[in-house]
């Protein structure tokens, strides 16, 4: 099925100039997906938690052009600089969207963007920039055509945050969401769709992100999903991501925390098994990763408190846990978890309630 087709709105009216702006968050996978086909489509279907506080804000400024080009007219500002390395990634992803918005090749941008979250903490800002991004150009889309359904705003701004970075497409919706086929009804590998009727214990889950190590990564995700190819494990790899999908969403919507850990963290472990059994073989776990893990494990068996890891494709490690027991636990990483952080620091993020135009 093809949710979105090319084409569409052209021939701006004289004079057609403004601004649209968007505040994204980013996500963390709770089902990883890892390995993709195509054009961006996943190899597997995964499941998220849309945050609150880690966020891309995006303004885009327009204006209609005086001479039309298929070449993008676009000048990018990172934090107030005007970009390289990020402008010419833009480029290329207002270029492979461009069959999607015609009256881009009308129209002369100006991108100005910035994250709440510090540089270079590990947190990816592809999901929160591309799904900032894809929110404005669909609300520029909506000035052109105002009939437009919220329904089709949101399937399309997921599509095309999709073309730029598979998960930011999850970002689009808020709290829980999925993509990518399965066999959970109206799942699609062009779009993520909320996950309605979940227990409320994760409508304000808590995700503490410790950053153990700040910097550029190693191997960027892309060049991971890559290796799922020649992958050995893959195909079974594969498999279990569509039995996690499956599994995880009937615990989602129990409230049972005990599997929702024992799934979440296994996701976890296994991604990064992914890692370590790709050709070149890689590792991003550091050894505080490791550390905090064993931690973990050992504060919960002396507990009884429910708060679990994952990991996304960095060193960084996410603790996940409910609200009722935040004080607690935030006790407990300030005490004995800070350590193991570079300069200390941690994020305070939990359960978001989605993008928001403003
Ligand atoms: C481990 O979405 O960053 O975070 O599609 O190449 O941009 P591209 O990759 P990206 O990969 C995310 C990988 C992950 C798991 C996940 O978010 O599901």
């Amino acid at each position: 099925m093809t949710v979105i087709q090319p084409g569409g709105i052209k021939n701006v009216p004289d004079g057609f100039s403004g601004k649209v702006k968007w505040e994204s968050p980013s996500n963390i996978a709770l089902v990883k997906y890892w390995g993709k086909t195509g054009n961006q489509i996943p190899a597997n279907p995964s499941i998220s938690f849309t945050l609150k506080e880690s966020k891309t804000k995006t303004q885009i400024e327009y204006t209609k052009r005086k001479e039309i080009s298929d070449k993008p007219h676009v000048r990018f500002f990172f934090e107030g600089k005007e970009a390289g390395q990020f402008g010419e990634k833009t480029f290329l992803f207002l270029k492979k969207v461009d069959i999607y918005f015609p009256f881009l090749s009308e129209l002369e941008l100006t991108i100005d963007t910035e994250n709440t979250f510090p540089h270079s903490s590990g947190i990816a800002s592809s999901a929160s920039g591309m799904s900032a991004m894809a929110l404005g150009l669909m609300s520029i889309e909506k000035k052109l055509n105002p009939e437009m359904s919220e329904h089709y705003f949101y399937q399309k701004a997921s599509f095309i945050a999709r073309l730029g970075s598979g998960s930011a497409c999850r970002s689009v919706y808020g709290g829980l969401t999925t993509w990518g086929e399965s066999s959970l009804s109206n799942s699609s590998n062009e779009i993520a769709i909320p996950l309605t009727d979940t227990h409320p214990v994760f409508d304000d889950f808590q995700d503490t992100i410790l950053l153990i190590e700040r910097g550029q990564k190693e191997v960027s995700s892309t060049v991971g999903h890559g290796l799922m190819h020649t992958n050995p494990y893959a195909k079974t790899r594969f498999a279990q991501a569509q039995d996690n999908t499956t599994q995880l969403n009937e615990i989602l919507k129990s409230g049972n925390l005990e599997e929702f850990g024992a799934l979440v963290e296994s996701e976890a472990l296994t991604l990064h098994g992914m890692m370590m059994t790709s050709t070149p073989y890689f590792m991003l776990m550091k050894p505080n990763t490791v550390a905090v893990i064993h931690d973990l494990w050992a504060y919960r068996k002396a507990t009884g408190n429910h708060v679990y890891f994952t990991l996304d494709a960095g060193a960084n490690v996410h603790l996940l846990y409910s609200k009722s027991e935040a004080e607690q636990v935030l006790q407990w990483i300030k005490n004995e978890l800070i350590g193991y952080c570079e300069n200390k620091m941690y994020i305070c993020d939990a359960v978001g309630h989605g993008p928001q135009a403003i």
